[in-house]
């Protein structure tokens, strides 16, 4: 099975959701350099303030914080069974210091997961979004539904909607994708890295057949 799992696709295709599936599933590390950001902004630390100037309109955290943040979650030992990056890569030199810090703790990348989705469907889906502010879990106002309204079917949390999930951050944030992330499909490929699915096909279609595909 392959372990070292990179997960790409612009906002709002995916990535999230089906990290938390495979998570459970294949009992991997979670690592969302969103969720983190997100998480320090909550807590006021230092690194939590810096993030919000950028994340609150859309634009990327500077590639030196992003490397380290990253760098240093790798090397604990929980990620030794395995990890699913959500967000991380974002830019070439992103792609390639992860390279040379897997190669360094010997976690190499095995597989880049990419999710593929139609813009309409990026605005409906970012626009529609709620999130559980203590579980992370997403929801759909239309699609995915909570059991009650506003409360997280797992953990009983208030769901709420991110502060960049608004049409002018969304515009800088799929701008940021084409121009900084969408070339690194190039660099993975190159690799023969690289596997695309459609995100399309629904949640549950779309995880039964990426679980297939990563137990192979
Ligand atoms: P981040 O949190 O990574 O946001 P993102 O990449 O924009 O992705 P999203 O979380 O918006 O979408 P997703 O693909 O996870 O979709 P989700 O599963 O939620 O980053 C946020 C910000 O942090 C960045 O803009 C940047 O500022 C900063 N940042 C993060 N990483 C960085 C880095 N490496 N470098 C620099 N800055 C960085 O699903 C979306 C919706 O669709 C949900 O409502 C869900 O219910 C629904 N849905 C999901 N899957 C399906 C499906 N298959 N079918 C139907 N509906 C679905």
């Amino acid at each position: 099975m392959k372990r070292n799992i990179i997960l790409m696709g612009p906002p709002g295709a995916g990535k999230g959701t089906l990290a938390k599936q495979l998570k459970e599933s294949l009992n991997l590390v979670h690592i969302s350099t969103g969720d983190m950001f997100r998480e320090a902004i909550k807590e006021g630390t230092k690194l939590g303030l810096l993030a919000a100037s950028y994340i609150n309109h859309g634009d990327l955290v500077p590639d030196e914080v992003t490397i380290g943040l990253v760098k240093e979650r790798l090397s604990k030992s929980d990620c030794a069974n395995g990890f699913l990056l959500d967000g991380f890569p974002r830019t070439l030199p992103q792609a390639v210091a992860l390279q040379e810090m897997s190669k360094e703790i010997s976690r190499d990348i095995e597989v880049v997961i990419n999710l593929e989705c139609d813009n309409a469907e990026l605005v409906r889906r970012i626009s529609g979004r709620r999130v559980c502010r203590n579980c992370g879990a997403p929801y759909h106002v239309e699609t995915m539904k909570p059991k009650v309204e506003g409360v997280c079917d797992l953990c009983g949390g208030e769901l709420y909607q991110r502060k960049d999930d608004n049409e002018e951050a969304l515009k800088v944030r799929l701008g940021h994708y084409v121009a900084e992330t969408k070339p690194l499909l190039e660099f993975y490929e190159k690799l023969n890295l690289l596997s695309s699915f459609d995100s399309l096909v629904g949640k549950e279609a779309l995880f039964e057949t990426v679980k297939k595909y990563l137990d192979k």
